[in-house]
């Protein structure tokens, strides 16, 4: 109910005849502003066009503002302490194993890492925003599975985190090492030191803006692809996150599960904020209920003969 797609695909469509969609950007500072003022020119505009269309599309839109928010999750809040905000994403890794969740992105991811994989080369993925990297030590073990020669730098803005990171690591002896990062800004990363970019559970954490900062500099980076994958924007799953949190016995987690999941982008959102971080439409969107996966391809692969 929440992708409003026959109004947000007529509205992209009105703001692309008047030659104002994607906002064609020069430099890398001028993604984050110009995409976040598009997203909100382009919400603005869809509502104009639910009423033309009638109560079908009126009150889903309506419903979709009463519970979209700009809150902040606590496990972003800088006043509270790392080591409680690791509480927290420990509860999120327990619930996504208790919910196969990792299985699941593992299976969305695979196909394009085994793709990577042919160019005869260790590939080299960054994830952003990792937590304490639940699924980076994921795709670790399925690749040693299937034989995959995979290299995995997580990353994350809570120093607790890396560190809880690197210590399972070593315990667990996977091709993983943590390092503290801010997810839309890759200055201190090496120029080709990645092929596939991941960001898992965490988009709706960031600003429209901040996201398309994170596709543009993973191609200027030169990586070969970026993988986003997130809840599916939905009523019943603003339900359902909160409720399937509840079962952690943390107050403060379940409510940052509810906070999620009303910030969760739908589809078409992705489909923008990647068409503007790319200036082309190399990307695709899809449902794997209960998830979201954007798919955006940065760079076409040069493939051995053969392969
Ligand atoms: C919902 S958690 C997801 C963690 C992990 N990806 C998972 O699926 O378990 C969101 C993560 O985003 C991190 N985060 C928030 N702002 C960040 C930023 N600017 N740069 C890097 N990480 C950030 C938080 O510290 C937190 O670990």
């Amino acid at each position: 109910m929440l992708q409003l797609e026959t109004a947000g695909y007529k509205t992209l469509d009105n703001l692309r005849s008047r030659g104002e969609f994607p906002p064609k950007w020069q430099t890398i500072d001028e993604v984050e502003r110009l995409t976040n003022r598009f997203l909100e020119r382009f919400r603005t505009e869809r509502i104009e066009v639910s009423k033309d269309l009638g109560p079908g599309f009126l009150i889903p839109e309506l419903i979709d503002r009463a519970i979209r928010t700009e809150e902040s999750e606590n496990m972003d809040n800088e006043t509270i302490a790392g080591a409680e905000r690791l509480e927290w994403v420990r509860a999120l890794d327990r619930m996504n194993h208790l919910t196969l969740s990792y299985d699941h992105q593992c299976d969305l991811l695979m196909p394009v890492i085994e793709k990577l994989a042919r160019q005869g080369k260790p590939v080299s993925i960054l994830e952003l925003a990792s937590g304490s990297g639940g699924l980076s030590f994921a795709l670790a073990t399925k690749a040693q599975q299937r034989g995959l020669d995979i290299r995995i730098t997580a990353s994350d803005i809570v120093p607790e985190m890396v560190d809880e990171g690197n210590l399972i690591a070593e315990q667990r002896r996977l091709p993983v090492r943590f390092r503290q990062l801010n997810a839309f800004d890759f200055a201190g990363l090496e120029h080709g030191s990645t092929d596939l970019v991941v960001i898992s559970q965490s988009m709706h954490h960031f600003s429209p803006g901040q996201l398309a900062l994170m596709i543009a500099q993973a191609k200027m980076h030169g990586a070969s692809a970026f993988a986003g994958i997130d809840g599916y924007r939905s009523l019943l799953l603003c339900g359902g996150v909160p409720l399937v949190a509840a079962l952690q016995g943390m107050a403060a987690f379940t409510q940052d599960g509810l906070t999620s999941a009303r910030k969760f982008y739908s589809g078409i959102e992705l489909d923008i904020i990647a068409t503007i971080a790319t200036l082309r439409q190399q990307h695709r969107v899809e449902c794997s209920w209960p998830l979201t996966l954007l798919m955006v391809t940065l760079k076409e692969l040069v493939l051995p003969h053969g392969s």
